[in-house]
């Protein structure tokens, strides 16, 4: 009989409760968490600096506070991943739940819902496992768009290419190039909103 063997995950230490929000201590979590696969490490790390980039000028108006919550959720975004290496949940819930057991209760929902965590678990009959609410929806609006602008490999990319590189990975008629049809308005409508910021 085949038994799915799930593998055993081992993570680096995380960050000290006094320096959860620190992150510096992050990037080398996420850097250490994705050494196996370092094009994980790589687009989490670029999702973060696409994010920082607009902090001086397209969302200069923002608190600290929220750009500092908006630039931890890109960074952490894709956690779960590491957490979940057979893809056994979707990953944004899996991530939330790491962040939410460490305190970090406004990252969670972010991290949760990005880039359409919900039509995944729909797709997969796993809604159930969705136990945040929706949160701030600028800052996931940034987060996805960032997340939809850095590819695979950590290069920034337009929404274009991304969509090139979804459909030669997986296919046009693939899950995942329809589900990025399917956000691609509300991609195209912050790459408007950042436009006119700038
Ligand atoms: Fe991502």
């Amino acid at each position: 009989m085949a038994v799915l063997l799930t593998p055993v995950v081992t993570l680096p230490v995380v960050p000290a409760a006094s320096r959860r929000r620190d992150l510096s201590c992050w990037l080398a979590f996420v850097q250490e968490a994705f050494a196996n696969v370092p094009g994980r490490g790589w687009h989490s790390r670029v999702v973060w600096q696409r994010v920082a980039g607009w902090r001086s000028r397209e969302l200069s108006s923002f608190e600290p506070s929220r750009m500092a919550t908006l630039e931890l959720a890109a960074l952490l975004h894709d956690i779960g991943r590491a957490l979940d290496p057979l893809d056994l949940s979707p990953h944004g819930f899996v991530g939330a739940q790491f962040l939410d057991d460490l305190g970090l209760t406004d990252i969670a929902p972010l991290v949760a819902h990005h880039s359409g965590a919900r039509l995944d678990a729909a797709a997969r009959g796993l809604e159930h496992l969705d136990r945040w609410e929706s949160a701030d929806p600028e800052l996931q609006a940034l987060l996805d768009y960032a997340d939809r602008t850095v590819n695979s490999r950590g290069q920034m990319v337009t929404l274009a290419q991304r969509r090139e590189e979804l459909v030669a990975r997986c296919g046009e008629d693939s899950a995942k190039t329809a589900r990025f049809d399917l956000l691609l308005p509300d991609a195209l409508r912050t790459e408007a909103w950042l436009a006119t910021l700038s």
